[in-house]
């Protein structure tokens, strides 16, 4: 069995090189098409207080969390022995939101990432990943610039093809 663990922001979002308001965020909207080809349903990583909605006091939050990594108030449980991870990426990395989740975490999984982003790919997160869940064993992942995940069913189901 595998579980579908995503962290994504509704509201202001870095989309096609603007600021752009969005009732779900890319990420989520991602994991929903992963959702629907796996028949399973998402589940988001949450965290407190929850976060602006002016674009620039969510960047000044974020930078804050690189160095005080927020409260987890939603922490789903790992059950299965593979977890698909989605997360936006943020300053190039991981989310500390993300980060935080995962050190909450000792079981031993596979962990297939998948990412939003906004030009940058995935960055370094794998690296990050790795670090923080060294007991994971790591696949390939799929990275998705968040202006493109309506039309991304193709590169979904081709990333989930790889695991058959
Ligand atoms: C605080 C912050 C930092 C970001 N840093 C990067 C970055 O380093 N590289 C990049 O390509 N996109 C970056 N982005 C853009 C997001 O990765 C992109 O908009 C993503 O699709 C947002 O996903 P979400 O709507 O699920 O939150 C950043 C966005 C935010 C809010």
């Amino acid at each position: 069995m595998a579980q579908l663990i995503y962290f994504s922001l509704a509201g202001p979002t870095w989309t096609n090189g603007t600021v752009v308001n969005q009732p779900i965020g890319n990420t989520a909207r991602l994991a929903q098409l992963i959702g629907q080809q796996l028949a399973l349903s998402p589940v988001s990583i949450r965290v407190k207080p929850s976060y602006p909605c002016d674009y620039s006091a969510l960047e000044t939050r974020a930078q804050a969390e690189i160095t005080h990594w927020p409260t987890i108030v939603r922490a789903p449980k790992v059950q299965s022995t593979i977890i698909y991870l989605g997360y936006p990426i943020w300053f190039g990395d991981v989310p500390p939101a993300v980060k935080r989740w995962l050190t909450s975490v000792s079981a031993s999984f596979e962990l297939r990432p998948f990412v939003t982003h906004e030009g940058s790919g995935v960055g370094r997160s794998l690296q990050s990943l790795q670090t923080l869940v060294p007991q994971a064993k790591m696949t390939s992942s799929l990275a998705v610039r968040g202006g493109r995940v309506d039309r991304a069913t193709v590169a979904v189901n081709h990333w989930l093809l790889g695991f058959e």
